[in-house]
Order: structure tokens, then sequence, then C-alpha cells
């Protein structure tokens, strides 16, 4: 053979290495997720990523990762059925970018109080609780939200992902807002939400005892009776998953709850909606976070991990206070539940058909407010 074919041969085998070379780098340096807001995480992806099943895939390029839909482990802590979204459902475009935990462990908890002021403005009340805020935290940073600074608040904070900011404007039951509220700033922002009916009893940074500091991204404290958190006061770093967790529970929920009333987010009244406790308030938030605990740890947590505290217990990175901690007057002034740090007065302006603070409730109504889920068998 001539001696130019040997040549033309090596060059054509060249040619094939270099393009199979190039070829796989350039499959390689597609990043694993792509931080798609308003779509859906690259379904390229699928037939790329390992068959068991994945929680979390960080993303290094940005630092954060993307929380994948999680299975639902059992138990739950609430004995009522689950409205959690059926499985079928296609995937979301919501999903909230999460900060790592090894990354949010090594952060502080902003020092920042939430609250938000109903129409009426802020009562004399409610200007008390504030100054016990002042009085404990000197150095606490504080924002009283109006309705419309809110509003512009969301508008900002969410301008990325239109399904939460349509969803949360266009909810038209104040409590049903107030509650998706305060989630939306524990994401975005972290620190304390509190509602104004809240009176601060010790500084905020006593509210982790000591073998707990640089462990806890998320702190709740139990209601009285023990089987939900409280979501009057809540601390939490930003972009937590659980916080992530509890936005995308509210916004499953609240679909569910339109579909069964045979309407849209905004025809949500309190007559339609099944207990607001279980759709956007307490419960929901209890659940969505021990799931997302559960999913994190790899094992069940639920019910049993958290009833009849008596001191502080760490799930994963979230701090679960006694019911004295937030919950003190409603549980009767216990002395065996550590210490009690904040008060809350069940001002609960928003139970009332309206689900808002400008009517005043009925006594029929304010029964039904006092209805809790009951204490699981
Ligand atoms: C939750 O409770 C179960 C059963 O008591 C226990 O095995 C498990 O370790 C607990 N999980 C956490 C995170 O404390």
């Amino acid at each position: 053979m001539a001696r130019s074919s040997y040549y033309l041969l090596a060059l054509l085998l060249l040619c094939i290495a270099s393009l199979l070379w190039f070829s796989s780098s350039l499959k390689a340096s597609v990043p694993s997720l792509t931080l798609a807001y308003g779509t859906c995480p690259c379904p390229h992806d699928t037939d790329s990523t390992p068959s068991s099943p994945v929680l979390e895939q960080s993303s290094p390029r940005e630092g954060i990762t993307l929380i994948s839909p999680l299975p639902s482990p059992s138990p739950l802590p609430s004995p009522s059925p689950s409205p959690s979204p059926s499985p079928s459902k296609p995937t979301q475009a919501y999903y909230l970018p999460v900060k790592p935990y090894h990354e949010l462990v090594r952060s502080h908890f902003p020092s920042k109080l939430w609250q938000k002021a109903g129409p009426h403005g802020i009562d004399e009340n409610s200007q008390n609780n504030i100054k016990s805020w002042q009085k404990h935290n000197p150095n606490l940073r504080h924002e009283v939200f109006t309705d419309g600074s809110a509003d512009q608040y969301v508008r900002d904070q969410y301008a990325k992902f239109p399904d939460i900011l349509d969803t949360y404007q266009d909810l038209q039951v104040p409590i049903l807002r107030a509650d998706f509220l305060r989630q939306l700033i524990l994401y975005a922002d972290g620190g304390v939400w509190s509602d104004l009916d809240v009176t601060c009893h010790k500084p905020i940074e006593s509210w982790i005892p000591p073998q707990f500091r640089n462990r806890a991204n998320v702190v709740v404290g139990l209601e009285f009776d023990g089987s939900q958190f409280a979501s009057w006061t809540v601390m939490a770093k930003p972009k937590t998953s659980h916080i992530a967790a509890a936005i995308e529970y509210i916004m499953d929920t609240l679909e569910d709850e339109a579909e069964k009333a045979n309407t849209i987010i905004s025809g949500l009244t309190m007559k339609t909606i099944s207990d607001v406790v279980d759709v956007t308030g307490p419960q929901a938030m209890t659940r969505a976070i021990l799931r997302s605990v559960s999913a994190e740890l790899g094992e069940p947590v639920g019910w049993p991990n958290i009833s009849n505290l008596h001191e502080p217990v760490l799930l994963h990175d979230v701090l679960v206070l006694p019911n004295a901690a937030f919950a003190a007057m409603q549980g009767g002034w216990p002395t065996d539940r550590g210490p009690y740090l904040v008060e809350h007065h069940y001002a609960g302006s928003w139970k009332n058909d309206h689900g808002g603070e400008d009517v005043p409730s009925s006594p029929i109504e304010q029964d039904h407010l006092q209805e809790k889920p009951g204490r699981p068998a």
C-alpha cells in the first residue's frame, strides 16, 4: 500500500477519535440540573440520572440544590386523611431552589423580625407586643408589612416563580394570604416571623439551647395539643428545603381545594375550604416540614417524634421546641416543658366568614375556630 494511504487512514482514525472525544465532552459539560424558573428541570436529564431515588441534586455552579418531588413517607402526624397531591400530577413549575444543609448550618439566622398589620393598622396591644420584641432584642431589625407592602414584597421576591406569585395574588381570603405570606418570607429572607398578637419573653438568641447551636436551620414550637407546630412564630434561615416544602405543599393543597370546589384559586372562600388549618395553616406547615425532614433523613419522621416533648428535639436540622416555648398560655403554663419564649394571645381576628380582620366574629364561628386537629390515638 502506498505511504499516502497510511497517512489518510491515520488521519481518518484521528478524526473519528476526536469526534468521539468532542461529543463525550459536550455531554459531560451539560449541567446535571438546570435552574429553569417557570419550567420543569431538564427533562432530558432523566436518562443520565441514576435509577435509585435521588432526593436532592445539587447544582455546583449555583451552590444551591433543587428538591425533586418528594416521595411521601409515612407516618404523618395527623390522623385526618392527607390532602397530598395525586402522584399522577405533572411536574409543577414552581420548584424552589434551596441551599444545601451544610452551607446553611454554617450561616446565622438573620436577625430580623417580620410581621404584618391588618387593615386597621397596629392597635395598642400590638404596639406593646412590638415593644416586647424590641426590649429583648435591641439589635433586631424589624419590618411590619401592610397589605400593599406585602403584595409588593411578593411581587419582587417571586417574579421568577409566576405560579407562586399568581397564587398569592389570586388568594382572596386574608387568612390564606397571611398563612402563605409567612412561608414566602421565611423562604426568601429568613429570620423570625411573628403574628402581632405575640409577646416576646426571651431574647431570640437564647431560643436555641447551646447543644443545638450551629445545627438548626429551622426553629418551630409545638402548639398546646402537641400535634402541630405553631405558625404564629417561626424562625428559619433563608432558602431551607423545609420552608420550600411548605410553600409547595400549600400550592398543592390550594389547587386541590379549588378543584374539589369546582373553582379556581381566586374563587376559594372560607366556605369552600375544608379547613384553613390543613390547607395553608399550621397543620399544612407541620406536615410539609415533617415530610421534608423524613425524605432527607431517609426514615419516617412524624407524630411519634414530636409527641409529648419535654425537651427540644432536633429532627435533622429542624429544632422542635416543647409547647411551653411558644404556647405556654394555651398549655396551662406547664413547668416541665422548657422555658417560656413567646406568648400568643389568640387575637384570632381571621376567624370569621371572610377569613379576614375586618368583620367581627360570631360566637359560633369562634367555637369553630377553637377546633383543633384531634390528638392522634
Ligand atoms: C423518630 O422516631 C422514631 C421512632 O421512635 C425513631 O426511631 C427515630 O430515630 C426518630 N427520628 C429522629 C430524627 O429523631
